[in-house]
């Protein structure tokens, strides 16, 4: 009959249907590091506090080293029978050691033990997305300093609306990227915060040191109220909420790339190396990635749901309820990491065909505003400058060419109020929407530096 650590209580054997049911085992040993880490923190400030021996702390760090190994060699045996990741590691230490391996837990609790290892696993996160992220900036500035301009019809609607340049688009999405960078960091420092020695919910009689744990560990400090922490997941929350606005902002990109590599737009071209076929029509060239991509957010979204829900009325303090927190971080964490990596390799490896771009805002007759904002600027009443501009467009239709091509002689046919200062053409569109944050050549500049600044600023 084995005895399980927590089960000195029990005159029954636990049935194994509540082993199999209760268990988080098999999926919270993904943070065997963080408990490790955690435990020798612990260790240390339990000895320097007096409540540890130096003798049995040396066994500790000795014990907890070899069962580090023990996993990472992949000789750890898990048993279900020991619920979690930290009783695994618990009732290993004490194997290998004997009584200091049972003395590790005073002063502390699963509940504390869990929210520390779960807050340390989020907080390593929230700064490895956020270095990807940067990477993903620095791959659209990169992308964006080519193509101040190249011309592509600027849409909404998903209509032609507005000539812009490549480089303007790919900085609005530097814009997005910026903000969950921001985001991400911003949730890093609310967040770093040591749990340990909360205990189960109430704190510790034990003469403890949690500013020393939380300093050893990399936290600012201790969290404040210990009923709050063994309980609350609002930092595992807001990384769940980051990545599915992370995940939103990419799928819209990807949204962008999979229509511009359709034959209609053929904007762009996906390099080989990133894009796939079909098992049955040999002439195609799918773009999987960015499709992943964009599917991907629906879990996204789902396992931020998920937490939410689970939270939900939750009476303090700890519930095992809060053990179903973990699998949807992983999953969110471990798909963005991946996510974010692909897309900047298909960007950093993406071809622009500046020529369809041009060739397609020579469609509809993006200039129209640009002849209104004209007349507009030269006394003209709006209402009747849009009237004149309907004729104008009327005329380029009849000659089959697009406003942007009318000869000066042709617009000046329209009305005698077009003067010879008149320029309808893309380039000249582009130009002249100079206002701060616009799309003209010169203030894309600007937005470039603000960019790099940031970039060399946060590296
Ligand atoms: N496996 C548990 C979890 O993930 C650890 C905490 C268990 N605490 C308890 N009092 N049952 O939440």
């Amino acid at each position: 009959m084995k005895q399980k650590l927590s089960s000195g209580r029990f005159r029954e054997i636990q049935d194994e249907l509540l082993d199999k049911f209760n268990a988080s085992i098999f999926f919270d040993n993904k943070l065997y590091e963080e408990d490790i880490k955690g435990s020798l923190a612990h260790a240390k400030m339990l000895t320097n506090q007096g409540i540890l021996s130096q003798d049995e702390y040396e066994d500790i760090v000795k014990g907890l080293n070899q069962v580090k190994q023990e996993i990472e060699t992949g000789k750890f045996v898990y048993d279900i029978k020991d619920e979690d990741i930290h009783m695994s590691i618990e009732k290993r230490l004490t194997e290998i050691i004997g009584d200091a391996g049972k003395k590790l837990h005073t002063a502390r609790s699963r509940n504390d033990q869990v929210a520390v290892d779960f807050r340390m696993y989020v907080l390593k996160h929230n700064k490895l997305i956020s270095a990807k992220i940067k990477e993903l900036i620095a791959t659209f500035v990169e992308l964006a300093s080519k193509h101040k301009n190249t011309i592509l019809p600027g849409m909404t609607h998903l209509q032609h609306a507005q000539p812009i340049s490549f480089a303007f688009h790919m900085l609005a999405y530097a814009s997005m990227f910026k903000r969950d960078y921001e985001r991400f960091m911003n949730s890093y420092e609310r967040n770093n915060l040591s749990p340990l020695g909360c205990a189960a919910l109430a704190g510790t009689p034990h003469n403890i040191d949690r500013f020393a744990t939380a300093n050893e560990l990399g936290f600012r400090e201790p969290t404040i109220n210990c009923l709050d922490t063994v309980s609350d997941r609002d930092f595992a929350l807001e990384i769940l909420f980051n990545i599915a606005t992370l995940s939103m902002h990419m799928s819209r990109i990807s949204e962008e790339l999979i229509i511009w590599s359709t034959s209609e737009f053929a904007f762009v071209t996906i390099s080989d190396k990133y894009a796939t076929g079909s098992s049955i029509m040999p002439q195609k060239k799918n773009p999987d990635v960015p499709e992943l991509i964009r599917g991907k957010t629906g879990r996204m979204y789902g396992n931020l749901i998920s937490l939410l829900t689970v939270m939900k009325g939750l009476p303090l303090a700890y519930n095992k309820d809060t053990q179903e927190d973990k699998e949807g971080v992983f999953d969110s964490v471990e798909n963005i990491l991946v996510s974010i990596d692909i897309l900047n390799a298909v960007m950093k490896t993406l071809t622009i065909n500046k020529e369809k771009m041009l060739k397609s805002s020579k469609i509809g007759h993006l200039t129209a505003t640009d002849l209104a904002d004209y007349l507009a600027k030269k006394g003209v009443p709006f209402r009747e400058a849009h009237h004149i501009t309907g004729r104008a467009v009327a005329l380029a239709e009849d000659k089959g060419v697009d406003l942007s091509e009318l000869t000066l002689e042709e617009l000046q046919s329209i009305d005698e109020r077009i003067g010879d200062d008149a320029n309808m053409s893309l380039e000249n569109s582009l130009n002249s929407r100079n206002s701060y944050g616009a799309t003209a050549p010169g203030q894309v500049e600007k937005q470039l530096e603000y960019f790099e600044k940031f970039l060399k600023d946060n590296k």
